[in-house]
């Protein structure tokens, strides 16, 4: 393999960086020649395309973000602009390809390699959500429960001191990953994710039964997708049984996505970006490289991107044990 190029698309998450700086010294090492394309499938399109060297990835392990842009491009869904980004590829001399992204990264590689089996894509699972099967831990999602974490904590403080309870909502889109742990570890007296039905009946019994107990200042937190709506409508779902509480809702929003990345993610994003560019050079194509079991694992895009990821039933478990 002698070109290669890195890109990274989809909702951004912080080790990104991290992760384009190990594909392109992976590829420095093997002597094989790197580009980047801007803005992900957008600038394949576009014919966005940036050379890269082990210097021009100097100082951006610690940053947030991505150096390379990102973006969902809806004319890549269409055949017409599959062929407009293969026709560039082809003009740039670029066998293989590193994309950096989550769900809708992979489905797009998968689309396309059908199309255009003549060049190579693998795949590193960029995503706060962790909704990728074949990997233990997507790159940004430590980050982003951190930051989750923290920001509870933060607003813990607040609601003990008022006696108030707060609903706090956290993405994840169609998964609760990131509420889960995050809610967890910042001692949330609910969890209310998309896995499981959410009854709204059940949390006012919990939130009374807290009351009875003279306790008034509660956590819930609530993952953007839950079946019952977001923050906002399930403090007006609640407030409609009950009025005995003062509730307030945050939206913690894109704030989990930025920030530089923990040192977990770094790692992580540094291995998988080297195992990616090996891989090519092994010939291998259509695959995720994730780490499972502390090992590097490889994954068919159909299988890393079909909602394979389970939801842990012993943390739900935990996670009710240690509500007080
Ligand atoms: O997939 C990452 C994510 O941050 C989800 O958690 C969230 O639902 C979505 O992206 C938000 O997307 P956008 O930034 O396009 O609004």
């Amino acid at each position: 393999m002698k070109k290669i190029a890195v890109f990274t698309s989809g909702g951004d998450s912080p080790g990104m960086n991290a992760c384009i700086r190990a594909v392109v010294r992976a590829a420095c090492h093997y002597n094989i020649e790197v580009v980047g394309i801007r803005r992900g499938y957008k600038g394949m399109i576009n014919d966005d395309f940036v050379p890269m060297n082990a210097k021009s990835v100097s100082y951006i392990l610690h940053k947030g973000g991505t150096i390379l842009g990102s973006a969902r491009s809806d004319e890549f869904r269409t055949a017409a602009g599959r062929k407009k980004a293969y026709t560039n590829l082809k003009k740039h001399g670029i066998e293989g390809i590193v994309a950096i992204g989550g769900d809708g990264t992979f489905t797009g590689a998968h689309v396309f390699m059908q199309e255009y089996p003549d060049i190579a894509i693998v795949g590193t699972p960029g995503t706060i959500d962790n909704d990728l099967f074949g990997t233990d831990f997507t790159i940004g999602y430590d980050t982003a429960i951190n930051t989750a974490m923290e920001a509870i904590d933060k607003i813990k403080d607040t609601a003990d001191s008022h006696d108030r309870l707060f609903f706090v909502e956290v993405m994840g889109r169609d998964v609760g990953f990131i509420a889960t742990r995050a809610g967890i570890a910042a001692g949330a007296k609910a969890i209310l994710i998309p896995e499981s039905k959410t009854n709204i009946d059940e949390l006012v019994n919990l939130l009374l039964d807290n009351a009875a107990k003279k306790k008034m200042s509660n956590i819930v937190v609530v993952a953007e997708g839950d079946d019952e709506g977001g923050a906002m409508d399930i403090a007006k779902k609640v407030k409609a049984k009950t009025n005995i509480f003062d509730i307030r809702v945050t939206i913690l929003g894109h704030m989990q996505r930025g920030g530089s990345p923990s040192c977990m993610d770094r790692v992580l994003a540094s291995r998988v970006g080297v195992a990616a560019v090996t891989a090519l050079k092994e010939g291998k194509k259509g695959i995720m490289l994730g780490q499972t079991h502390r090992s590097i694992s490889e994954t068919p895009f159909e299988k890393a991107i079909k909602h394979n990821q389970k939801m842990s039933a012993e943390l739900e478990v935990l996670a009710k044990i240690l509500a007080y």
